[in-house]
This record gives structure tokens, C-alpha cells and sequence, in this order.
């Protein structure tokens, strides 16, 4: 390494730590991951941060569960110093606004539609309360040690600011004690909590929980206060919404939420019936979006499966950042602009599974999803059917990746910033 590059390095900033509005509110181009149900554990986390991804969510935890047992505790929420990336971000030139004219056009008539005076059974408040003032610290808490260093040591224009990404715990409850109890527990280890008000599947709905929230604005309220009672008025709060295919009711769970203070709204542009095999509709997420009146920062959430897809959603919705799920399941790069998943994603995850530790079956199964484009059909059939972790890494190393080789890159070596060294 010359003298010059050593010396960009050791001249870096310290990497600014804030809360996740604030990066969503300040910088131009903010990329979430989205909550997943056993795959957005630490390793796949760190993977996707170390390709443009800033905000990153665990899998959904149950509340109750995690307050009670330390059982649960240790099996919903690891986490490590070093996971978070360390980024460029540019700051944001002008406030996210619909400017694509077609999109523009669609909301108008949903706006139309949605105030149809001959509908009798309006579910909205004759008034909203007003929305509670949120005051946003900058700094969360302390600095911890960490070895991350942002993809270069030289900004990518004067005004880039270097900071550090985010890490959202997302959580599950029919109820706002059980949720402050994990807000409680969880605080020193992430930087906000999402309450999922999305989740369709049948068992969460009975339990009350997930979607079952999107028609209890009220109790969603509720809960984001409880939190605060308990946290402080500036400890971050978000939710994640389904919308309805009633929008009046999506509007009333957005505007009683912000009322009771939460930080941002990511809206999954689905309703709670739809497959993710139907197309999401961004019309109605723009709708949900134009809710928020601009009083928090919003992501939009469905169907993201290139940066083109991000450009389409953020034109056609107007908010301020952008959330993936399947997408980097398939492409963990895809935020850095790779088009499918690049060898050295690849051994980035066997390196980090092997490190954290992962156990065997979501191993085997990310690596499935994550080369899913590259394998022709007895490929995928002979790599579903390995049944270890040696095996995976041995077909891996006959298909010509080399792990070692990625392990004795110096850190700032390319853009990863990962090693162990
Ligand atoms: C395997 C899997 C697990 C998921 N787990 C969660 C979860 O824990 N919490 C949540 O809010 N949504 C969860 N979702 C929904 C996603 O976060 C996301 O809203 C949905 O997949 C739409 O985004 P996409 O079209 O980019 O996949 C999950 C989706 C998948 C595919």
C-alpha cells in the first residue's frame, strides 16, 4: 500500500451515528432491508451491508417471547459490533416528491375514489389529533468499536458525509407492555424498533398481531406510546403497513399513528389478502405515502428487484427510501448495482456463515436463493440435495470460488470492508 492510500485511510472521519429518520430525512438515496422471518439474521445482515444497503431489519420477534425467556432471547437477536456498514451518503438536494406524471394522475383518482361521499361507512375521525412533536437526537449512544471502514477512503463528492448504517430490531404484539418490556431489552443492541402491523399469515391474525393491527390504529397508537412512556419521547419507533383495500383505513392507521409519535412508515404496497406472486401496486402505496403529509420520512416496500426498480418507486411514490426483501435474498448486491448475485457475495456470506456461525438448513438455503440465477437445472437439483456445509463449500470451490483468497484481501482491498484479520 503507498504512503498516500495509508494515509487517506488513517485520515478518515468518524463515521456520523444517527438515528434512522435523520438518514432518511438528510441524505438523497437511503436503502432498507426488509424484515424476514428466519433469513435477516447477523450474517446475511452484515453480507448486505457490505453493498450499499444501510438500514438493515432483524426478522420479526415476538414481544411477549423475548421479554419472558432468555431462551428466546438468545435465539431472536444476535448481533455483532462490526455488522453495520460504513457509508458514503450523499446529502438529499430536495425534499422526495411524485414526479413521475402518470403516477401523479393515479393518486388524483385515487384521492377521488377514496372520498366517495356515498359511502356511509367512513371508518375516519371526524378530526385527527394533533400529531405529538418528536425530538431526534442525533447521536443513539455510545461508540462501540468497530473494524468497519466505508467502501473507499476518498468521499465520492465534497458534500458526502461518512456514516454509519442502522440496525432496526423488528418486533410482534398485541399489546404495548410486552413491547416496552423488549424495547427495554433490546435498546443497547439496535438503533429503533418497527412494529410489524403486515404479517398475513393466519396464526399472527389470531394472535392479534401483524395484520390483524392494520384495523386497530388505536392499539398501534397505543403501543408506539407505551414504548416512548418507557424509552423517552426520542427513542426511534416505526411501523411497517400493509395497505388496505379499504385506503380510508389506511389512512386512519397512519395519521393516528403519527399522532402518537412514530419515527417513519415503510408501506409494503400489498394488501393483507395479496400474494407476493401478484404485482404490488405503487399507486396505492403513493396513496399511503401522501397520508404522512411529509411529517415523517417514508419507504416503500414491494416488488424492488434492481436499482431500476428503486429509481421507479421513488419517482412514482415520492418517498424517502426503499426497501428490499426477496430482491437481495436473490441478490445481496443488488443495491451496489449488481445485476445478479457477483462471486464475491458469495464468499462473503461462506466466510461470514462460517464465522457467526449459521445454522446448516438457512446456510444452505440463502446460498440456494443467492445462486438461483447462476445454476441451469441439474445444478439447483444436485445443490438442493447437499446435506452440509462441507459439501456446499466444496461444490462451491469446484465451480471455482476460492475462499481463501477472499480471506487474505486486506480490508479496504475492493469494497468490502470485511475481515477478520
Ligand atoms: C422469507 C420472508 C420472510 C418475511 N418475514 C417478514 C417479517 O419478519 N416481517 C415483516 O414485516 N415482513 C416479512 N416479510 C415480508 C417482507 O418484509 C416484504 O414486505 C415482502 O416480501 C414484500 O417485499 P418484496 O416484494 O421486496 O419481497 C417476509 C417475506 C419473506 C419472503
Amino acid at each position: 500500500m503507498s504512503e498516500d492510500v495509508a494515509a487517506a485511510w488513517a485520515d478518515l472521519p468518524t463515521p456520523e451515528r444517527l438515528p434512522v429518520r435523520t438518514m432518511l430525512e438528510e441524505f438523497e438515496t437511503v436503502n432498507v432491508l426488509a424484515p424476514l422471518v428466519r433469513c435477516s439474521k447477523l450474517p446475511f445482515r452484515h453480507l448486505v451491508s457490505l453493498y450499499e444497503t444501510h438500514v438493515t431489519h432483524t426478522p420479526m420477534i415476538l414481544a411477549e417471547e423475548f421479554s419472558r425467556s432468555q431462551q428466546a432471547r438468545v435465539s431472536d437477536l444476535t448481533t455483532s459490533a462490526d455488522e453495520r456498514g460504513v457509508f458514503w451518503m450523499e446529502p438529499r438536494r430536495r425534499p422526495p416528491r411524485v414526479s413521475d406524471t402518470d403516477a401523479l394522475d393515479a393518486l388524483a383518482a385515487l384521492r377521488l375514489a377514496d372520498r366517495d361521499p356515498d359511502d356511509g361507512d367512513d371508518p375516519r375521525p371526524p378530526s385527527y389529533p394533533a400529531p405529538t412533536p418528536v425530538r431526534v437526537t442525533k447521536t443513539l449512544h455510545a461508540p462501540r468499536v468497530t473494524s468497519r471502514l466505508p467502501p473507499s477512503p476518498t468521499p465520492p463528492s465534497p458534500d458526502a458525509r461518512l456514516v454509519r448504517g442502522a440496525l432496526v430490531a423488528q418486533m410482534a404484539s398485541p399489546n404495548g407492555a410486552s413491547l416496552a418490556d423488549a424495547a427495554e431489552l433490546l435498546a443497547p443492541h439496535v438503533d429503533g424498533l418497527d412494529i410489524n402491523c403486515g404479517c398475513p399469515q393466519r396464526w399472527a391474525y389470531a394472535e392479534g398481531i401483524g395484520c390483524a393491527l392494520l384495523r386497530r390504529p388505536e392499539l398501534v397508537a397505543d403501543m408506539v406510546r407505551c414504548v416512548h412512556g418507557r424509552m423517552g419521547w426520542d427513542w426511534p419507533v416505526s411501523i411497517k403497513i400493509r395497505v388496505d383495500p379499504d385506503l380510508r383505513r389506511t389512512e386512519q392507521l397512519v395519521r393516528t399513528a403519527l399522532a402518537a409519535g412514530v419515527s417513519h412508515v415503510t408501506v409494503h404496497g400489498r394488501t393483507r389478502h395479496q400474494a407476493s406472486t401478484e404485482p404490488v401496486s405503487l399507486d396505492k402505496l403513493a396513496f399511503a405515502v401522501e397520508c404522512v403529509r411529509g411529517e415523517v420520512p417514508t419507504v416503500a416496500n414491494g416488488d424492488l428487484w434492481d436499482l431500476a426498480d428503486a429509481q421507479r418507486m421513488r419517482a412514482q411514490c415520492g418517498v424517502h427510501g426503499v426497501m428490499a426483501a426477496r430482491g437481495l435474498l436473490a441478490n445481496p448486491a443488488l443495491f451496489a448495482g449488481y445485476d445478479r448475485t457477483p462471486v464475491h457475495a458469495v464468499e462473503n456470506f461462506v466466510n461470514l456463515g462460517v464465522d457467526y456461525g449459521f445454522i446448516f438448513s438457512l446456510f444452505h438455503r440463502h446460498l440456494a436463493y443467492m445462486l438461483e440465477s447462476h445454476f441451469v437445472k441439474p445444478e439447483k437439483t444436485y445443490f438442493n440435495a447437499l446435506s452440509s456445509s462441507v459439501q456446499v463449500v466444496e461444490y462451491l470451490q469446484t465451480r471455482g470460488l476460492d475462499f481463501g483468497a477472499r480471506r487474505k484481501v486486506p480490508m479496504w482491498d475492493a469494497r468490502r470492508g470485511y475481515s477478520l484479520f
